[in-house]
């Protein structure tokens, strides 16, 4: 068996990187993994204020998670301890949690063990905040997909829209914004682009339009 191929997708939060990383992950025939899943998942299990835990108590939390991967594409499965993660962690409130504890190093260190250890057993599309930069630093395709803040704002405005519930287009700008501004003025593996990564300016483009450039990229 040859080694795994690694794409990795970075980018801010609301930029749209789960629905380009589950469609290239479908038409290369791999899974995709949403790391953002991952630390809103220990967010979630640990529950508010964990980020304010001692060391060692954060550390023995952890000892009990395991990870992990099945399925390709859009159906790609992410479990915790046999059990698929589910949609509670995808509120606004969870992301920032996650963000809150994405700052600790114990966490960072633990979690990137979990996810490299998943790009040494499968073939991924890997998308997060570091994955060219540090988790994944040899990784042969690398994107950045970025967008204006107002506009991450609006396409999450419409997405809740959609699916029935009711939202503030001027909260979530600042909640976007709130978690950015962590994200990437953290002092371990901030957000940012690797230099050998492509960038992907989103703002005026469709969906379609960004699945193309990924692909012909990686093609
Ligand atoms: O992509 P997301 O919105 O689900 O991520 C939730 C938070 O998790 C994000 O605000 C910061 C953190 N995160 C991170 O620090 N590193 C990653 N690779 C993925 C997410």
């Amino acid at each position: 068996m040859g080694k795994p191929l690694i794409v990795t997708i970075d980018g801010p939060a609301g930029v749209g990187k789960s629905t380009m990383a589950k469609r290239l992950a479908r038409l290369l025939g791999i899974p995709y993994l949403d790391t953002g899943a991952m630390f809103r998942s220990v967010a979630w299990k640990l529950g508010q204020g964990a980020w304010d835990w001692p060391e060692p108590k954060l550390e023995q939390a952890l000892a009990g998670f395991e990870y992990g991967l099945s399925g390709e594409g859009e159906d790609s499965v992410l479990s915790l301890n046999g059990a698929p993660i589910g949609d509670e962690i995808r509120t606004e409130e969870v992301g920032m949690w996650a963000s809150n504890v994405a700052t600790l190093p114990v966490i960072r260190t633990f979690l990137k063990r979990a996810q490299q250890r998943l790009g040494e057993r499968f073939s991924l599309v890997a998308e997060g905040r570091d994955m060219g930069t540090v988790v994944f630093p040899d990784a042969p395709h690398k994107f950045f997909l970025d967008a204006s803040v107002e506009e991450r704002a609006r396409r999450r405005f419409l997405q809740l829209r959609d699916m029935g519930k009711p939202a503030d287009r001027a909260a979530l700008e600042a909640q976007i914004a709130r978690r950015d501004a962590q994200d990437r003025n953290r002092a371990v593996a901030p957000l940012k682009a690797a230099d050998d990564a492509v960038v992907i300016d989103t703002t005026a483009m469709d969906r379609e339009q960004v699945l193309a450039a990924l692909k012909e990229a990686v093609a």
